[in-house]
């Protein structure tokens, strides 16, 4: 039902976009996020409908039942809201595709009663917290100092050629994205290099070129 509501609004959209016949310049609806086709990731927890605008989808965004027990649980673990808003960030930007919109920070906010400007404070100062959408495989560079002097420079100028993206871009399959990071707390085992939720240590352009074959199969 909802994802038919959904649908009615961007067809009221997309009939005012073509009397216009620019849509560049319409200010988009609050819940409303541009995405590029390949960065999204359809789940079932995601109520996402795109339409024939082209290289747009919108999205919105609410918790799960079974997200919002979660929600709760970690709250109880905490004697403020504020503390629970790392784990409740993480939980949204599970759900929502690895990565947090503005709706699904909105949501986080919405559920600890505090304010959006408090919770994108947080989002934004980690780099756990992918604030664009990114591919299937996200990579992650350590180039902290113990990463960097045991090579991490080479591994990204090698990653980058390879790829041909550089730090924050997706590539054009929307299979990769490159984020050059801080310390990944695996300075032991530098350098270190994090895909998706999984660490890879000691790496050489070697070892990296191997997982990377591995990931295309
Ligand atoms: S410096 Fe790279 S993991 Fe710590």
């Amino acid at each position: 039902m909802r994802s038919k509501s959904i649908l009615q609004i961007l067809k009221i959209l997309d009939s005012s976009h073509k009397r216009d016949g620019n849509d560049s310049k319409r200010p988009l609806p609050e819940f409303c996020i541009y995405l590029k086709p390949y960065a999204f990731d359809l789940t079932p927890d995601l109520t996402l409908v795109t339409y024939n605008l082209p290289l747009i989808t919108y999205i919105m965004f609410s918790f799960t039942k079974e997200n919002l027990q979660r929600i709760e649980a970690e709250k109880k673990k905490y004697p403020t809201v504020e503390s629970a808003v790392m784990p409740v960030l993480w939980i949204a930007q599970e759900q929502n595709g690895n990565w947090l919109s503005e709706a699904a920070i909105k949501a986080t906010a919405d559920v600890l009663d505090l304010s959006p400007a408090h919770v994108i404070g947080v989002a934004s100062f980690y780099t756990m917290y992918n604030k664009q959408p990114v591919g299937k495989y996200h990579l992650q560079v350590c180039s902290n100092i113990s990463c960097s002097l045991l090579g991490a420079k080479k591994l990204i100028h090698h990653l980058e050629n390879k790829l041909a993206i550089t730090h924050g871009e997706t590539t054009q399959d929307g299979l990769y994205t490159f984020s050059e990071v801080e310390c990944l707390g695996s300075c032991g085992t530098a350098p270190a290099m994090q895909i998706n939720d999984d660490y890879h240590e000691n790496l050489t352009i070697e070892k990296m070129d191997e997982l990377l074959k591995g990931l295309e199969k």
